[in-house]
């Protein structure tokens, strides 16, 4: 039985993150036909995506605003988190050890080093990777078949959008609300971002 063809485009974030690319073609066939190891490595990408955002109340408990959305958010990710690992369990999927992101840690090694500057970047960094989260979870829910996943990846590639907003804002927040500057920040690593997809290459994961 042949897939049906999607007739929107691919989401390429709404908001203020447009990703300068669009995900290959070939990555959703490989994606579905690979759908168990997609889902152990979107298991590690929540449980990451939670870390972080504990990780940045740690890091930034001054910037107002950001300690409790990030503990909303912590809280989102893992109820993320929580409903793949059920997913993977009704398959008999063990979630095994994280063999790490190619992707995520191409980007953060494009954080600069100074206190104000690494405090933008990493936050771009997170809006960045939810872009691309949520084009790649939307481009899931057209493929899959099964309605109730696909109506999980509908609700949560909505989800990572709300998110990508979020990130921008506080980094807006962050660089003083100077966001013209964090918009060109921004479209810089959005560049990098998308020879990064590039260089990593079509995997069974998210990115
Ligand atoms: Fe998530
Ligand atoms: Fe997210």
């Amino acid at each position: 039985m042949s897939r049906p063809t999607p007739t929107r485009r691919p989401h390429t974030g709404a908001g203020p993150v447009l990703l300068h690319a669009p995900t290959d073609p070939g990555w959703l066939p490989l994606a579905l036909a690979r759908f168990d190891e997609v889902l152990v490595d979107h298991a590690h990408c929540e449980k990451k995506a939670a870390a972080n955002a504990l990780s940045l109340i740690q890091s930034y408990p001054d910037l107002p605003g950001l300690p409790a959305q990030m503990a909303r958010l912590a809280r989102e990710e893992s109820a993320h988190l929580a409903k793949v690992l059920e997913l993977m369990e009704a398959r008999g999927l063990t979630l095994g050890r994280d063999t790490g992101d190619p992707y995520a840690q191409a980007l953060q090694a494009c954080v600069r080093t100074g206190a104000a500057e690494r405090r933008v970047d990493r936050l771009l960094v997170a809006a960045v990777i939810e872009a691309r989260s949520c084009e790649r979870l939307s481009l899931l829910a057209e493929g899959l078949e099964e309605p109730a996943l696909k109506r999980f990846y509908g609700e949560l590639a909505q989800s990572e959008d709300g998110h990508q907003a979020l990130f921008f804002r506080l980094a807006v927040a962050a660089a003083g609300g100077e966001e013209a500057a964090v918009a060109g920040r921004l479209q810089v690593l959005l560049a990098r971002e998308a020879e990064v997809v590039r260089e990593v290459g079509l995997r069974a994961a998210i990115h």
